[in-house]
């Protein structure tokens, strides 16, 4: 949550709006920067309630002689949404920004009689105020014995008056990515503010400070000692970043879905076999392995249901799924025998984070499934399997969803290979369903229109139930969430045979509800159930095979689905609901691609 960034360089005050712009899914609430000129002390500090483009509204002329600068995107925490609690706070000769959370702030303020400095409810201005107390001329000094004091998680980035063109940075948990370039240094919260400047970042450690300056960067320890850095190349195409024409990155990143896949597949599909990598370690660690536990959040969680499904159904073995947020206060037995994957799309979700530090302090073997190269998790991670799906800026999350799937179906055929629960000739059918994928998804692309007519029934209704068996049932877990965080319709997901045990009951005349009856052996079973709300008065749309759409167009609105076997059904069956959650969002007027309350990255508990 939070985005931040850092510039040094020509027309420094443009740098870092347009920065901030990029990094404005982190959080949206309020905007603010501080911006000052070569060799001169003023610091001139721009803040409010609301966007970017708010903040682009106050700032009184695009002077592009600032050098210098520091920018920030807030989603509250401590003090409530305002101008003066937007950041960058300011206390005698120190400006600085903060993503995280001080958890000691009210002790801190108390014990160096801060009080009558402040004029923010934040916890981060305590941290200027106590960072200025400290300060006497010596800004790593300063720095060391304010990070001493502070409990809690924090990327600090910090300007002092009598510094110019010095930006310094320290951070515990939340993430800070480095670039430098000709004349020109970045930083910023993640790398989606730095492929502009520079194809490779270095992540900056935890308790260490960087000094950036025009032509120069240190990271030191504590001790003064210098450190070393390992930069991280971007390995996706800078060009495709911005909206290209579509109205929401939303729409573009649903469109993105098919080629994504067939990346991912042409990465790892070699001679009719599944290969990761890694010289055999995680095919060996899959063989091995019997107790899987796959932790996650929102989508992340979903697609690793749909894994625990996957090992079920190729491996004979049972895998648990938990929400890190319960997990990590949960007493889940991990161990040496435990194969443990993480997934998460920015790599940085605080719960899956800690999650995943549990489970390597526990002794188990950790894999994460991430899409952000050098993120926090993949620091922490015995192996990393990348996604590579570029950058997702949409708050609700898309094509993470479907390639992490895809990984989930190719780790879980490959461990069923190797177990000996299925056959060759069953693995290389498998891969050739595997390679129909992107096409099924672009059918259902293509078919969009169809889609809007029926989402445009519910754009004013309360409530939308989604209903299915099996596999369905968990891609409509997906879909009820997608709905829910755009358009703000209250839609959930019922396992269709438990509806008679309580959910039945909120079904009334013209009660809105998707039903998916994609799983074969399931059919007849989902269809009772769709009939049993229907009788009750529930408007259906059905979401079927292209082969049985005759069959029920009779009785239902029916979105027909590119016929792939049953297992495969998911990547079609959750792009059609993609779709119809974008076009209530867009037809009901909303951001789509920063829905309220939300942020990107969750870097807060
Ligand atoms: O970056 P992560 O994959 O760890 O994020 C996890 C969730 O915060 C994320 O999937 C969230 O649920 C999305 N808004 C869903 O669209």
């Amino acid at each position: 949550m939070c985005g931040i960034i850092g510039f040094i360089g020509n027309d420094a005050l443009a740098k870092i709006l347009d920065g901030l712009e990029l990094l404005e899914y982190r959080g949206y609430d309020s905007a603010g920067l501080a911006v000052r000129k070569e060799d001169e002390t003023d610091t001139q500090i721009y803040k409010c309630q609301g966007r970017v483009s708010d903040l682009r509204k106050i700032i009184p002329n695009s002077d592009a002689s600032f050098s210098c600068g520091i920018g920030h995107t807030r989603w509250a925490t401590h003090g409530g949404v305002s101008d003066v609690n937007a950041h960058p706070h300011k206390s005698g000769k120190v400006t600085i920004v903060h993503n995280g959370i001080i958890e000691n702030y009210a002790l801190l303020k108390e014990e160096y009689e801060l009080s009558d400095k402040l004029v923010s409810e934040t916890d981060t201005e305590v941290v200027a105020a106590l960072l200025n107390k400290f300060y006497d001329g010596n800004p790593k000094e300063a720095i060391k014995r304010t990070v001493k004091k502070l409990q809690g998680t924090f990327a600090l980035v910090i300007m002092f008056d009598d510094i110019p063109n010095t930006i310094f940075a320290v951070r515990n948990v939340n993430p800070i990515v480095v670039a430098h370039g000709e004349g020109h240094a970045i930083l910023a919260s993640d790398p989606a503010a730095i492929y502009e400047y520079s194809k490779e970042y270095f992540v900056l450690d935890e308790n260490v400070i960087l000094t950036l300056e025009p032509s120069a960067y240190t990271v030191e320890d504590f001790d003064g000692n210098q450190v070393p850095v390992e930069f991280t190349k971007v390995d996706w195409d800078v060009t495709s970043t911005g909206k290209q024409g579509y109205p929401f990155y939303m729409a573009k990143e649903i469109d993105e879905q098919p080629s994504c896949i067939r990346r991912i597949l042409s990465n790892y599909l070699i001679n009719n076999d599944i290969d990761f990598g890694f010289n055999g370690e995680l095919d060996k660690a899959l063989k091995k392995y019997n107790r899987i536990c796959i932790v996650a959040c929102g989508t992340a969680l979903h697609a690793g249901m749909v894994g625990a499904q996957l090992f079920k159904k190729w491996c004979g073995i049972t895998a648990e799924v938990e929400m890190a947020s319960e997990f990590i206060y949960s007493d889940t037995v991990l161990d040496e025998n435990t194969l443990f994957i993480a997934v998460s799309q920015s790599g940085e979700t605080i719960d899956t984070l800690e999650a995943l530090n549990r489970a390597k302090e526990a002794g188990a073997l950790c894999l994460a499934i991430l899409n952000v190269r050098g993120s926090s998790m993949s620091r922490v991670a015995d192996m990393s399997l990348y996604t590579d799906a570029g950058p997702e800026i949409a708050v609700a999350s898309t094509k993470a969803y479907t390639t992490q799937l895809l990984m989930f179906y190719m780790i879980a055929l490959k461990a069923g290979f190797l177990k000996g629960k299925i056959s060759e000739d069953y693995l290389e059918s498998a891969i050739k369903n595997l390679k129909q994928i992107p096409n099924a998804m672009a059918k259902v692309i293509e078919k969009k229109d169809d889609i809007h007519r029926l989402s445009k029934e519910v754009i004013t209704c309360p409530d939308l139930f989604m209903v299915g068996r099996g596999l369905d049932y968990l891609v409509l877990m997906e879909g009820a969430l997608k709905l829910k965080e755009i358009s703000y319709i209250h839609s959930e997901a019922y396992a269709a045979g438990e509806l008679k045990h309580g959910p039945i009951a909120l079904i009334s005349e013209g009660t809105p509800v998707i039903a998916a009856v994609t799983q074969t052996n399931l059919i007849s079973k989902a269809i009772s159930n769709v009939k049993e709300i229907k009788a009750r008065g529930a408007n259906v749309v059905l979401l079927a095979k292209n082969e049985l759409k005759e069959d029920f167009s009779d009785e239902y609105h029916v979105i027909g689905l590119p016929d792939l076997e049953d297992v495969y059904m998911a990547f079609p069956e959750i792009v059609a609901l993609q779709i119809y959650s974008y076009f209530v969002s867009a037809d009901k007027g909303l951001d789509v691609d920063k829905p309220r309350n939300l942020a990107k990255v969750v870097t807060v508990e």
